[in-house]
């Protein structure tokens, strides 16, 4: 792809193509004392008035623009009010990102060190101890919480906050939340009238807040809640619109970008684009052109390991321009210091279940049109700290054309997880009030999926195995991988791949022009068996490398073998975390063969079983269970051979399906490692 710097005739051509004014500046005020910001936010004139509606009304609705002091602002509020009372204050978020990063700034805003009075929880990640009032937690979190105590009777307020994104976790909350407000209720009114003493549990107080919500669905689901709205935003976002289509969102995005760099005042760019390689394909094309023009260029993407992610948080150096490049997981919650313009592509990946009668059976992501509530949102993280400016590469009429919102997730993605975490409560996925029911179909391929691993029996009834498989926080299928290698005695060794393929960080870089020189350097790891033995070869030989260097020869080590070095490090994280879940549910982790090939792949097959194919005649591989064909991917140690079957961590889909993370195994694994298939299923 040949890009030139944008001349003056290739400009993008937005609505109102004056752009935002050289002349224009934001307060140059040395910087203000936090709690002076506090007062500022718009939110602070109506502090007052919300405490008084959250004391009266068991649910609360709130509404506000992006930027007005809703999630930093509020749980300050309910704890200076006294409403956390004995308890705890949490406060949800969908991205473990956004937890982490507002724990942070509340810390910062109360003077207080960040684990003490304000703390967060998120997969994998905890600080706060026990004097902690308020805690950012991810929603996947305090899903997992209830497992243990279902009343959440540590908690006096739970803030549901970006309800609208509506993922599975939330929607999980936002049922279960309504009936455990109930229970709560009951005990403690039974309590007041002096018939129960042993019960220490309070009344639950529920917030629901989101800038761009269906609040009287939300209300009329809780019981006509009380909606309340934020006037006001901080600060303004000037909102621009491509005059016509355009038709290569990453270039039209570089374009903007150099049009901003060149003719604009500073101030830092967040650019949103769908995924990780369009994110890659600009940054390069952005520094190839940014030779002269000093450009500090940022990812940001889900696997990135998080301490990656948070040098989008650094401030950027005199006399240069930060761009961060993203993917929508930047697009609610954050403040991103600095930015102040924002360039939206309108595109973004979603999750969705591809079904089997598609060919699927199993998670993908797509690239779609963005909403109406996403692009509210991009805009919003423009105008946080100053005055903004949002370009977006699409006419205001395709605008005018989006969904308002996106569909709930309980619609269109694989619910295996949340069912088991159902039945561990003691309910049905079937029979729970959800604010949207799940389809059916995708109730049905999940509890296959849980009778295939074994955690159902024929009534569907939990076993004693699917409660220990809830217990680890992996998916289940990995959880059951990890109960079958006590079978086999290499749990040792399988939580030493499980918590690497566990991991948000992929550990082989696959830079596609350096295959050869990748395979050479790689080569002493390679076990003939595939991926998953090559992964805990890689692990053993980085731990015995590491017990002798420093520092540095540790990160000279993974470069040569082209390894990411936080993959190890988050992995050993992970394990830790495995090896505990392990001893709470009576697995000696320790076990471990001499010879573990055999004992490994097995206790994968068992995980595994429907992420399985088979070598056709023709040479081609079929599922298993499914009737998709896959290939296997060119990054796979197994890539071009042909073994007579195979087991697979994922299915990517992309023109064609392709499995990665993949190991051979003989076809006989495959007896007796399912229950027997009911006829016609
Ligand atoms: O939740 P909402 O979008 O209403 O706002 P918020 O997250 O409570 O943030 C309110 C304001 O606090 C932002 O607009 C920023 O000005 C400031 N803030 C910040 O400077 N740094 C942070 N890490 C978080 C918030
Ligand atoms: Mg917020």
């Amino acid at each position: 792809m040949s890009l030139p710097a944008p001349r003056k005739k290739r400009r993008i051509h937005f609505d109102d193509d004056e752009g935002p004014k050289r002349s224009h500046s934001i307060s140059s005020s040395p910087s203000t004392p936090l709690q002076k910001q506090r007062e500022q936010l718009p939110i602070a004139k109506e502090r007052d008035a919300l405490i008084r509606e959250i004391r009266e009304n068991d649910v609360t609705i709130l509404l506000g623009e992006t930027g007005s002091g809703k999630t930093t602002q509020v749980p300050q509020y309910l704890l200076e009010a006294g409403l956390a009372g004995k308890g705890m204050i949490a406060v949800t978020q969908p991205r473990r990102v956004a937890a982490t990063s507002l724990a942070a700034r509340v810390a910062a805003e109360r003077g207080v060190k960040l684990g003490s009075l304000v703390g967060y929880s998120v997969r994998f990640d905890e600080i706060c101890g026990a004097d902690t009032k308020i805690k950012y937690v991810s929603d996947g979190m305090l899903v997992r919480e209830l497992l243990s105590d279902p009343l959440l009777s540590r908690y006096s307020v739970i803030v549901l906050d970006e309800a609208h994104e509506r993922t599975l976790r939330t929607d999980f909350l936002i049922a279960n939340l309504k009936s455990i407000q109930v229970k709560r209720k009951q005990a403690t009114d039974v309590k007041g009238k002096g018939k129960c003493t042993s019960s220490a549990v309070n009344p639950l107080k529920i917030i629901v807040m989101s800038a761009t919500l269906d609040a009287e669905k939300f209300s009329r689901f809780y019981h006509n809640a009380r909606i309340l709205y934020v006037k006001g935003r901080q600060h303004p976002v000037k909102i621009f619109y491509t005059a016509v289509n355009q038709t290569d969102y990453v270039d039209s995005a570089l374009r903007t970008f150099f049009q901003i760099h060149l003719d604009q005042p500073p101030g830092d760019v967040l650019i949103f684009l769908p995924g990780q390689e369009d994110i890659e394909s600009l940054e390069k094309s952005i520094k190839m052109h940014a030779k002269r023009l000093p450009v500090l260029v940022s990812l940001m993407y889900a696997s990135l390991p998080p301490s990656q992610q948070a040098r989008i948080f650094s401030a950027t150096p005199p006399q240069t321009r930060k761009c961060i490049l993203a993917t929508n997981i930047a697009e609610t919650s954050i403040t991103i210091p600095g930015i102040k313009y924002v360039i939206d592509t309108g595109k973004s990946k979603e999750k969705r279940y591809l079904s089997k009668d598609t060919g699927g059976g199993f998670d993908t992501l797509l690239t779609r049109d963005i909403t109406k509530a996403s692009a509210m949102q991009r805009a919003g993280r423009a105008g946080r700290e100053g005055p903004g400016f949002c370009f977006r590469l699409y006419t205001e009429e395709a605008f005018n054309n989006l969904a308002a919102a996106s569909e709930p997730e309980i619609r269109r993605c694989s619910l295996t997880q949340s069912v088991l975490e159902l039945k561990c409560l003691g309910q049905d996925l079937e029979t729970v009030e959800f604010m949207d029911p799940p389809d059916i179909n995708s109730v049905v391929a999940a509890l296959k999926t849980l009778w295939i691993l074994g955690a159902l029996d024929d009534s569907k009834t939990l076993t004693p195995l699917g409660r220990q498989m809830a217990s680890f926080p992996v998916e289940p299928y990995l959880a059951r991988i990890i109960l079958a290698s006590s079978t086999h005695e290499c749990t040792s060794e399988v939580i030493d791949i499980v918590s690497m393929i566990s991991s948000s960080s992929k550990l082989f870089l696959d830079i596609s022009d350096q295959r050869d020189a990748i395979a050479s350097a790689r080569s002493k790891f390679r076990h003939p068996s595939g991926d998953h033995l090559t992964i805990l070869n890689t692990l053993r030989a980085y731990q015995e490398m590491a017990e002798t260097e420093n520092k540095s020869s540790r990160k000279e080590w993974c470069k040569q073998h082209f390894l990411n070095e936080r993959t190890f490090t988050e992995a050993l994280k992970i394990r830790d975390q495995l090896r505990v879940t392990c001893g709470r549910v009576g697995l000696d982790w320790r076990a471990s063969k001499k010879d573990s090939e055999d004992p490994v792949l097995r206790s994968f097959t068992v995980g595994l079983v429907q992420q399985s194919a088979l070598l056709q005649p023709d040479g081609s591989y079929k599922q298993l269970m499914g009737r998709s064909v896959v290939k296997i991917h060119p990054g796979s140690t197994l890539a071009d051979k042909k073994v007579p079957a195979i087991i697979f961590d994922e299915l990517v889909y992309t023109n064609q399906i392709y499995a990665r993370g993949v190991s051979s195994v003989p076809r006989s694994y495959f007896n007796g490692a399912t229950p027997a298939i009911p006829n016609g299923s």
